[in-house]
């Protein structure tokens, strides 16, 4: 590794006036911190998960003036979430290393307004929105390196080649090694489900549904019938949004793309593009409860 990269990143705070430098520090941080909240988070990359990018994307397709545009990332949702974490780690790694400063500020700079455009363009008053907040601290920060480049920094711009690598090797590391600090992985939390009570019998009328969580975090939906119980996974089988019990057309209906699923024919796919039946769970009556066999 390029050790200069240390040695100019040092430099260049000692260079800087305390204001700029408080700046620096908090956005390239917050980049950081938040890249590494989706590296550990297992739900990120999980298909169903609550947190689960593409359940994210679909919701800002649903509310987003440029809905169009999310819309066509959800087939690619999990290429879009590594793109998205990666992006972050390299623009903190960038800021807080002062490498390529002006792109990266320009980077942090487009990427609020499009997470403003994503998912707070509705919120009022506006000043609740921190995405607008960052916009322009980020904006800011950029005129500023710009009005108060010293020599060194134009420079290190020009033979920023090598350093912008190293941020992309590091940035890609970091979020590889997000994995390792997740809490527990899905397999581990899936088996811990087993015997998990779920509902009451007694609160669970039949006829009626119940919406639920499996340790995991993905969600799931429990019926009773005159006949028992039965469950599935309501994570869509096409591409992993969340599904809902429509009591009128007795199906479980995908808000994404549309799919629909007959709980009653052990969870087929009548209407696509989901082709695949919704995964079945294991339920069972065990005395006052409803539990995950
Ligand atoms: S995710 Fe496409 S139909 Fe459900």
């Amino acid at each position: 590794m390029n050790s200069g990269i240390f040695r100019v990143a040092a430099q260049s705070w000692r260079n800087q006036g305390l204001p700029l430098r408080i700046m620096r520090f908090w956005l390239g941080f917050t980049w950081i911190y938040a890249a590494w909240d989706k590296a550990t988070d297992p739900g990120f990359l999980t298909r169903g998960s609550s947190t689960f990018i593409g359940t994210q994307l679909s919701a800002y397709s649903a509310q987003s003036p440029v809905g169009f545009a999310f819309n066509k990332l959800i087939e690619h949702s999990i290429q879009v979430g590594i793109v998205v974490m990666i992006t972050e780690f390299a623009i903190g790694l960038a800021t807080i290393l002062w490498v390529v400063p002006s792109l990266a500020a320009f980077g942090g700079f487009s990427m609020s307004v499009g997470l403003w455009l994503a998912s707070s363009f509705h919120v009022n008053p506006y000043f609740l929105a921190s995405d607008t907040a960052y916009a322009v601290l980020w904006l800011s920060y950029l005129l500023l390196i710009k009005n108060n480049r010293k020599g060194f920094t134009m420079s290190l711009e020009r033979r920023g080649v090598m350093r912008v690598g190293i941020i992309g090797a590091m940035a890609v590391a970091f979020a590889g090694a997000g994995r390792i600090f997740t809490p527990k992985n899905l397999q581990d939390n899936a088996s811990a489900a087993t015997k998990t009570k779920i509902v009451k019998l007694a609160a669970l009328k039949v006829g009626a549904t119940k919406n639920f969580v499996l340790a995991n975090g993905a969600p799931a939906i429990l019926f009773r019938t005159k006949t028992g119980v039965f469950a599935y996974s309501a994570i869509c089988t096409h591409l992993g949004c969340t599904v809902a019990y429509d009591v009128v057309s007795l199906s479980l209906i995908c808000p994404c793309h549309g799919s629909k699923f007959d709980p009653f024919k052990s969870g087929a796919a009548t209407v696509g593009p989901a082709t695949t039946p919704l995964p079945k769970l294991k339920v069972a009556i065990e005395g006052a409860w409803v539990i995950l066999a």
